[in-house]
């Protein structure tokens, strides 16, 4: 899909089709050229509302705002609802908020991630049809937006939206046909292409690091683990951030194995990991003035007479033992090492990681949204808000000293579940804090991903599968901090 912005009034343009957002029900507004019809049809303009004139060649859809969350999702309804048509190009007007681009941004990125389908196991293909998008720059309010900024901001959303459908693609990949050494490939072709440097630790590597805690969580499967290790190192940074991700292939459980109705699905406990490579994407596309590591355990949880199991007592990288108590309590196995690593290497300003980690924190903040703990509340604060403003959902958990004693161990230093059925994804939160030294305690936010990562419906400019959360929050949180 390419997108061309001209200066030209939408009357002017060439394209098969013209989509027209309707702001706040506003039927009266001159872009609405076909009120009566729409009434006819009981168009009203409701948030996600479609109705397409075949022949007017006019697509319209509802917004509540022209807030860049509103225009976003409008946007990614609006081309869904071409699907399966013979409309090849459109033209749009430009929309913003009070003159800020950001709205602009916010359509391009609708665009591009909901005309996404992931098709790599389908005889046929189901594309979407637009090849050709004509953005004019006569504004919905006759604002005039400045055609460089406006070309700044389409050009940011779509390093932005192709990288969370480059996240999409890895996740919804099947667990037979990317297990860790393919995510390490992965990322060796992206080094490739973006000059980003990267490292691959084989077992071992993994084993001369003393990362037994990950290497255990992989021992039963045949595809042995890896970590890798993106970085972005441009001249004069304005701060250093680490991103950790999740990386689990698959998710069976282990020897504490999954429900079957649980096990589908969890080829998604790779999101983490996979957000981080298409942040570090992003970010060596954007060239951003941050130092930029990103971190990825990549294993999988299988069953075999090799398996780890309950009762075992794992060293972590740290030399904190670890006493198990469930294997399907991986991750944060998986993310103790990586974090103890990524530490080690790297003396960072932020630390961030990612995690499909708990089924709790879907429990407490439902599906579509991500929960932000930690032990700075103003740095949870600022993931909460920088997912907003880029069009995630995520709300801060509050760690807190009772809960804490309930992954105490009698045996060993720290258990690996808790032993009350609730409050599981904070739980796991404060069992990851027991991994960030000293130095780094106020500088660590953790992010379950859990909820909104791979969702099987389609909602807002997010499809069947893998959403890409992370993504656009972790980016939108380091932009800021590169101009700061
Ligand atoms: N990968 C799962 C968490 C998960 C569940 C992610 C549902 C996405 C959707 C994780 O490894 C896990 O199995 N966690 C257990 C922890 C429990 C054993 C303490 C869980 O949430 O049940
Ligand atoms: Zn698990
Ligand atoms: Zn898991």
């Amino acid at each position: 899909m390419n997108f061309e912005l001209t200066a030209l009034p939408l009357g002017d343009i060439n394209s098969d089709l013209e989509v027209v957002i309707v702001i706040n029900k506003n039927t009266h507004h001159h872009f609405v050229q076909d009120a009566p019809l729409l009434k006819k049809a009981g168009f009203e303009g409701t948030q996600d509302e479609t109705c397409l004139l075949v022949a007017q060649d006019r697509l319209y859809v509802g917004a509540d705002s022209l807030k860049s969350s509103a225009i976003r999702t409008a946007a990614a309804v609006a081309i869904r609802a071409l699907n399966g048509t013979s409309y090849k190009s459109i033209k749009v007007a430009t929309y913003t908020d009070n003159g800020c681009s950001y709205s602009l941004r916010a359509m391009t990125e609708g665009f591009i991630l909901g005309a996404y389908s992931f098709n790599v196991y389908k005889s046929k293909k189901k594309k979407n049809p637009i090849k050709h998008i004509t953005v004019s720059l006569q504004e919905y309010e006759n604002l005039t937006l400045d055609i460089e900024e406006a070309s700044e901001a389409i050009h940011k959303a779509q390093i932005t939206a192709d990288a969370t459908n480059f996240t999409r693609d890895i996740v919804n990949t099947t667990p037979e046909d990317c297990y860790p050494e393919v995510m390490a490939s992965i990322a060796e072709g992206l080094a490739e292409e973006t000059g980003l440097h990267c490292k691959i630790l084989k077992p071992k590597e993994l084993k001369d690091e003393k990362m037994e805690a990950l290497l255990a969580v992989g021992r039963a499967s045949r595809h042995k683990p890896r970590v890798i290790h993106l970085s972005h190192t441009p001249k004069n940074p304005k701060c250093v951030v680490t991103l950790i991700g999740k990386g689990l292939t698959y998710d069976s459980g282990g020897l504490s194995l999954k429900p079957a109705d649980f096990m589908v699905t969890m080829k998604s406990d790779k999101s983490g990991g996979s957000a981080v490579i298409g942040i570090m994407k992003a970010v060596a596309e954007m060239n951003l003035a941050v130092e930029v590591h990103g971190f990825v355990g990549a294993v999988e949880n299988m069953i075999g007479g090799d398996a780890y199991k309950p009762d075992d007592v794992l060293v972590a990288k740290n030399k904190k033992t670890i006493e198990i108590r469930n294997t399907d309590a991986e991750g944060r196995l998986v993310l103790a090492d990586t974090l103890c690593y990524a530490q080690q290497e790297v003396k960072a300003d932020y630390i961030f990681d990612f995690a499909t980690l708990t089924g709790a924190s879907v429990v407490a903040v439902g599906n579509y949204t991500s929960s932000v703990m930690g032990n700075n509340k103003e740095l949870q604060a600022l993931v909460v808000k920088e997912a907003h403003s880029a069009g995630e959902l995520a709300t801060a958990l509050d760690f807190n000293r009772y809960l804490r004693k309930t992954i105490k161990s009698e045996i060993a230093d720290i258990c690996n579940i808790s032993n009350t059925r609730y409050g599981g994804a904070i739980t796991a939160g404060m069992f990851l804090s027991e991994f960030i030294d000293e130095d780094h305690t106020e500088k660590w936010a953790h992010i379950d991903i859990a909820g909104p990562a791979f969702v099987e419906h389609i909602w807002g400019e997010n499809p069947h599968g893998a959403s890409g959360a992370g993504v656009r929050m972790m980016l939108r949180l380091i932009e800021n901090l590169s101009v700061k």
